[in-house]
């Protein structure tokens, strides 16, 4: 073989490990959205992220963790309402103790990059409001084209967003 290539999602991969881990030992009663979907939902933005990522050239692995993370509050809760903000200590505390317990092995993820994730997850609910923020931004237009391709229902801004995914993919528009 002439080249190799590999992209450096350790990190990211060990921490869908993690969330899987952690779903699995949750029940699927009284939850505002089954458990399956937000798994399926967690690995799908997971992988759409970092395609998008290396578009827009941002970083694919911390873009993958967001991607994976940031509906952690509705994994840990069940509650839909609010679950960005409420998102935000789950998910800090969820990276600080990967940083404690496998950053060595896997690779530390920084503050930095804990403060890109945690503030993507805070704002990605606010699906109408477009700001300067191109991390922010690309989950929130991850998560509606993912929605979209799960064939949820897509109407207003999630047409905005997922328009926005299928324009940096060169594929026609809806
Ligand atoms: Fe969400």
């Amino acid at each position: 073989m002439k080249d190799v290539h590999e992209l450096q999602v350790r990190r990211l991969n060990f921490i869908l490990e993690l969330l899987l881990e952690k779903a699995k030992e949750l029940s699927d009663i009284k939850r505002d959205q089954p458990l399956e979907w937000s798994i399926m939902h967690m690995y799908s933005c997971s992988q759409l992220a970092k395609l998008l990522a290396i578009k827009r050239g941002l970083d694919p692995e911390i873009a993958g963790i967001a991607g994976a993370i940031h509906d952690l509050a509705i994994i840990e809760t069940g509650i839909f309402k609010d679950h960005g903000p409420n998102g935000v200590n789950l998910v800090r505390n969820f990276l600080q103790n990967y940083n404690k317990k496998f950053g060595d092995n896997y690779g530390l993820i920084f503050d930095d990059e804990i403060e890109l994730i945690v503030k993507a997850t805070i704002h990605h609910s606010d699906k109408k409001q477009y700001s300067d923020d191109k991390f922010v931004e690309l989950v929130k237009d991850v998560d509606s084209f993912d929605r979209y391709l799960h064939g949820k229902e897509t109407y207003g801004f999630y047409v905005d967003r997922t328009n926005r995914v299928l324009k940096d993919l060169n594929y026609p528009l809806l």
